[in-house]
């Protein structure tokens, strides 16, 4: 049976409100399960974790089922879920660990198709390590990041490649694989952003071949959490500031202060909304289950994404940005005469929700010759999207001829 956008859209209640919700790239909305998930878990009753009493119990219950769920989803160890607030947060606190290590000379690999969360953190660190920053550089034709060029930035003194797993405003997927391969022979770390990839289809850390894996729950359905996947090996040699009392093990000593356990719910009940999307087909195991789910969404999105890419492209007033032969479902794109920001008022008032800027993609935008105008305008689709919100959307900017 195909992809019943139909049915995916009843689970989701924001989108009664009549809006055309093309901004899931920068956060999605919440099915009735999560908010349930949610719900339920403060009617349940919840206490600190470590005590001696049921409510403490179900507060680490919840720990445990959100570390399974997101291991199921990346294809890690739960283990080797470092939970917290944002991608942000866990990425600024990974790189002071991980740069304690860090002497003049050695070298850091970033790359500017990256959003700024996967760059600042490593440069910050690596500047006050003394520390060499190489640059990766996507191709502004084609919006391209060619692995190749990783061989010229790797050296026996680069201890850590920081690489998105997908460009957040044009959407280009680069080879990963081949990144972390060359990372790895090098003697490097790899820390992969898998912030905007996760929700766009399948997720194999493993066969990333990512030491680290960066994923946002509010981009897939769940609530504003974050988790770092890592190898529990890994991470055990880690040593994150912490307080004296909290606990020494990972990924525990990872998570500064106190969890917050509703939302784990809420996170958990994400994972297994997306694997229901899978329906009986799907396999076993929440893992099974959740890739095939992920692979439907994938092909359903591209659908969609043709036509909507078709439709600006067809449109001589627009210029689109990007032209990666593997992206995700996200357009970039200026209206000839129009400010980003006019078109996204203009979008706005006929109940069309994009973003416009460099939407922290400040590099890239940077390349693409365009952050002192404004940028772009970014319309993003995610799996609850259809053809009618693609359809408003072009109907709009053809307006604007
Ligand atoms: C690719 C990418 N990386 C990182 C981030 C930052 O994520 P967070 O808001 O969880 O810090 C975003 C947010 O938009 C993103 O799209």
């Amino acid at each position: 049976m195909g992809f019943d956008v139909g049915a995916v859209r009843a689970a989701y209640p924001a989108l009664a409100d009549g809006y055309a919700y093309l901004d899931g790239a920068a956060g999605t909305q919440v099915p009735a399960p999560v908010i349930e998930a949610i719900a339920e878990a403060y009617r349940g009753g919840l206490g600190n974790t470590g005590g001696v009493f049921p409510a403490s119990d179900r507060s680490q219950e919840l720990t445990d089922r959100c570390r399974a769920a997101i291991a199921a989803l990346t294809g890690g160890q739960p283990g080797g879920v470092i939970l917290g607030p944002s991608m942000t947060a866990l990425t600024y606190r990974l790189a002071g660990t991980l740069a304690r290590d860090w002497r003049p000379g050695d070298e850091v690999v970033v790359s500017r198709l990256d959003h700024d969360a996967n760059v600042r953190p490593w440069v910050q660190a690596a500047e006050r390590a003394g520390a060499t920053v190489r640059w990766a550089e996507p191709d502004p034709a084609t919006g391209e990041l060619p692995a190749a060029q990783y061989a010229g930035l790797l050296s026996p003194r680069t201890r850590l490649v920081a690489v998105t797993a997908a460009s957040n405003i044009i959407g280009t997927r680069p080879d990963v694989p081949a990144i972390t391969a060359a990372a790895r022979a090098a003697g490097a770390l790899s820390y992969v952003d898998g912030v905007h990839a996760t929700p766009h289809g399948p997720t194999d850390m493993v066969a990333l071949g990512a030491d680290f894996y960066a994923t946002s729950a509010y981009k897939w359905s769940g609530p504003h959490l974050a988790a770092v996947v890592a190898d529990p090996g890994l991470l055990a040699t880690l040593h994150p500031d912490k307080l004296r009392p909290a606990p020494a093990e990972a990924p525990d000593c990872f998570e500064r202060g106190t969890l917050p356990f509703a939302d784990l719910a809420g996170a958990a009940a994400a994972v297994e909304h997306l694997a229901s999307l899978a329906g009986p087909a799907g396999g076993s195991s929440l893992r099974e289950r959740v890739l095939a789910a992920m692979a439907e969404v994938a092909a359903y999105e591209q659908d969609l994404f043709a036509v909507l890419l078709g439709g600006l492209d067809a449109l001589e007033h627009v210029t689109t940005y990007g032209k990666a032969a593997s992206r995700t479902a996200t357009a970039f794109f200026n209206v000839e005469g129009w400010t980003p920001q006019e078109v996204a008022e203009h979008l706005a008032r006929h109940r069309v929700n994009v973003w416009n800027g460099d939407n922290y993609a400040w590099e890239l935008a940077g390349v693409l010759g365009i952050r002192e105008s404004g940028s772009a305008v970014r319309a993003g689709l995610v799996h609850y999207n259809d053809r009618s919100d693609v359809d408003r959307l072009l109907t709009a900017v053809a307006d604007l001829a």
